[in-house]
Parts: C-alpha cells; structure tokens; sequence
C-alpha cells in the first residue's frame, strides 16, 4: 500500500470486540521516584551515571503521571481508547525487592496508587492491561545479583503474588513481561540499558532464569486470578536477508530475535539448532526440571513491532555471525527519529509468523509507534508522519486479520511523550505531546485522529 492509497477501514472494520489502547511504562512516565516509600530501581542508578542517558537527564520527575493519573486518563477517555496498558513499578510495591514470603515488606502507598488508578479507568469505562515488569528492577535486588541470580525467579513470584492479591478482583488482563529480549541483551551483554553490565558469562543465566521467570509468572497470575486472560509480550520483527547469500545469517537473528523467548514457553525448548551456543542452557545452567517449566500455556502473545531488520554475514559478531545492515546503508527514504525504518509489511508478516505456532491462541499488538521530531505551532502539533505510521501499520494489522490470523487488539506507543530509556526525552513517541517544562500536554493530530477514528461514526479519512 502507498501513504498516498486511500484507507478503507473504519473502527467498525476490526470488529466490536477489538481493542484499541494505548501502552505506557510506569518507569517511562510516573516520576515520583522517591516519594511514599519507593526506592530506586536499576535504571534510577543507571541514569545517574555519567554518559549512560544520552542526553543526561533522568526520569525523576518524567511526566508526573503519579500525580496526574486522574486528568491523564480523562484525556485518554476523550480520546476514544478503551484499554489502558500500564505497568507496576516493582521497588513501589516492595521496597526490599522481596515480598513477606521472603522476609520483604509490602508498600501500602504503593499499592494504593495503583488502585486509585486501576478504580479511575474503571470508572470511565477504560479497561486497565497490567504488565508486571517493564524492565525497572529494584536496585535492592540487582545488589543481590539481579538476574544472572536464580533466585529472582522466586523474588519474582513473590512480585507477581502480591500483585495479584491486591488487584486480580478488579483486574482481568495480566501481561508477565515487556519484551525480554530487550532487557536481557541490552542489560546484561550490551550494557547499554540498566542495569548496564557487560558479560557474555552472564547472558545465558540471564535468558534462562527470565524465560522461568515468563512460565513463572504465568502460572501465578492463572492461580490468583482464574478468570484472568494472561499474556506476555515479545520484541519482533521479519527478518530479511541483505543478499541472497545472506540467508542462513537471516534465519540465525530469526532465532535470537523472535523465537528465543515464545518457542520455551511453548515447550519448544530454546532454538539452539539455530544457535548452538545455546545448548549450554541445558548443559550448564539449567536445574533438573526446569525444561518443563518454561512452558506455559499463555492465553495472548502481545507483539510490538516497530520495524523490520535487514541483515548480513558479519564474521566480527561472535556467535551470531550476523549483523544489521542499518536503514542509512540501504538509502531507505522513511527513518525515525530512533533510526528504525518504517516499512508497514513487516507487521502483517509478524503477525502472520508468529500465527504460525499451534499454540498462540490470540495476538494483540501490544506495542506499535514511532518517533518523530515534533514541532509546536500556534498551541498544536501537525504529526502527520505518525499519523501515516500508525493508518498503514493498522492496515496491515487489518490484512492479517482478515486473513483470519488472531489479531485482537492494538495499543498505540504511546500515550504521552516520555522518557526513552537511554535516548532521553529527546524521541517523542505520544499521540500527546508534554512539554517538560510546564507539564502541559497537547494532543497531536496522532491522537485527533485516533480520537476521530474511535469516536466518530465516519470511515477514517486522511
Ligand atoms: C519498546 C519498549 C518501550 C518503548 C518502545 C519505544 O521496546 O517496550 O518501553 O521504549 O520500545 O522505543
């Protein structure tokens, strides 16, 4: 489809059941970082260390959302969204990391903030998706080894059972985790997210113990809260080959970067047919038992998908062998601001690969957007790239569905401008623009046209 193709869908083309929310990140927008008892988590330490934010700020006040939750989602209710995704930053709820089971206390205010919040898009008719962890780990536990430590697969359940007491009566979807792959790679081989180690030795405790901690979590939230739909979301992409010699590198980051993570908890085990460094898990890390208990029969896979990737042969990348070949290289005209090609295909064909597993029962799209520089003029903001971002990839979310792939759902990323890791707040990714200064949100002709989109009963137009 060209940008210029008109749109044929309206919102009642997906379906009345469809969802349509958008995704937050509690470390991303709250701030509020040491108020009512919190303590920090790992990216509170990251982000003070020098040259680790690129642009040396910090989310320590972000977009003041644990105080202004209430007129936010006012805002998100006009908008027309009837989901909410957000996430539960751990260090509010448990100061010590562990809950009571291993001698931790529970943070009542922490707690109740969430259900101020959760009773909020209650009221106005907003269904609230909970994700457990969005990478924001309790600095108490990274002191006691973070995730290369077998034991936060137990502090975790701990995390889970607690929040599942205090709001699974109220709330009934539950997401384990935000993109594993992401927090596993850049936190601990990387190094370029919290809790910013460099470690090759580290990296297959780390994939091993979040991949139980995945089936872990799942299991709880099933036993705490019956009538829960449980899910859990993956970071993917189609991979292509940059030439076609460059085939058997494609079908290597194909493992790594999409099937890592789902294949385990479809009792596939790790793909290390693929990538036979991977085989250690089993040999060397792994307990009696613990194959099995990376399945979990989960009720959704939530996809994010921003991008395809291009890749290459590179004998400079051990284990991989295999690099990107960046969008700059290949003269790709449509880049954001984060680098990322927009190339709406690739979610149709995500959507299509991962529907290809017998055990996917439903899909959501749990995450799609993009940065784009944005420029305030007289009070409003003309995003009309990110308008065509998210008309496009929903056509494509719309071809899979008819195609009667399981797509139930689309969460735009995201809501309000916040704090992109360690990019800082310079990329905007909202259909509301904040400005930092002031506080003051502005809804971008993004967010108009979802609003119109949602609310109207006209067939979406350009
Ligand atoms: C995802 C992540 C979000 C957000 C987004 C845009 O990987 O879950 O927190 O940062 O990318 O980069």
């Amino acid at each position: 489809m060209n940008p210029s193709d008109p749109l044929n869908f309206d919102r009642h083309t997906f379906g009345s059941d469809f969802v349509w929310g958008t995704a937050t990140a509690a470390y991303q927008i709250e701030g509020a970082v040491d108020r009512d008892g919190r303590t920090p988590c790992v990216w509170d330490t990251f982000g003070r260390q020098k040259g680790k934010i690129k642009t040396g700020e910090t989310a320590d006040i972000a977009c003041e959302f644990y105080d202004r939750y209430e007129s936010d989602l006012l805002l998100h209710k006009e908008l027309g969204f009837n989901a909410f995704r957000f996430s539960l930053s751990w260090s509010r709820i448990l100061p010590d990391g562990v809950g009571p089971a291993h001698g931790g206390r529970i943070n009542e205010a922490g707690i109740a903030f969430y259900d101020r919040l959760i009773d909020q898009c209650l009221q106005l008719g907003i269904t609230p998706w909970i994700t457990l962890y969005h990478w924001d780990l309790p600095q108490a536990l990274e002191l006691k080894g973070g995730w290369p430590n077998r034991k936060i697969v137990d502090w975790f359940a701990d995390f889970a059972d607690v929040c599942t007491k205090a709001y699974g009566h109220k709330v009934k979807h539950w997401i384990i985790l935000n993109e594993p792959l992401a927090f596993s790679i850049l936190g601990y081989f990387t190094g370029q997210h919290a809790p910013g180690r460099r470690s090759f030795r580290n990296l297959l405790p780390v994939i091993h113990h979040t991949a139980l901690a995945q089936a872990e979590g799942g299991r709880i939230v099933r036993q705490n809260v019956p009538d829960a739909l449980v899910g859990t979301t993956f970071s993917c992409s189609p991979i292509d080959p940059f030439t076609p010699g460059d085939q058997s590198a494609a079908i290597r980051v194909d493992a790594l970067m999409n099937r890592l993570f789902i294949e385990p908890s479809l009792g596939l085990g790790y793909p290390s047919k693929e990538l036979p460094f991977l085989a250690s898990i089993a040999k060397k890390v792994a307990k009696p038992g613990d194959m099995e208990r990376l399945a979990f029969d989960f009720d959704f896979i939530g996809l994010q998908h921003y991008f395809r990737a291009v890749v290459e042969q590179s004998y400079f990348m051990p284990y991989l062998w295999a690099k990107d070949v960046t969008p700059l290289r290949r003269n790709v005209q449509t880049i954001t601001e984060m680098g990322w090609e927009v190339y709406p295909e690739s979610m149709y064909r995500i959507i299509k690969q991962f529907g290809q597993y017998e055990g996917i029962k439903k899909i959501y799209i749990t995450e799609s957007g993009a940065a784009f520089y944005d420029q305030v003029e007289k009070g409003q903001v003309h995003d009309k790239a990110r308008v065509e971002y998210h008309q496009n990839y929903l056509q494509q979310v719309l071809r899979a569905k008819q195609e009667g792939l399981p797509v139930e759902g689309y969460f735009a990323w995201t809501f309000l401008d916040n704090f992109e890791w360690a990019e800082g707040y310079r990329p905007r990714f909202g259909l509301v623009y904040v400005d930092f200064r002031t506080q003051q949100r502005i809804v971008k002709a993004s967010g108009r046209w979802f609003q119109q989109l949602l609310t109207e009963e006209l067939v979406a137009v350009r």
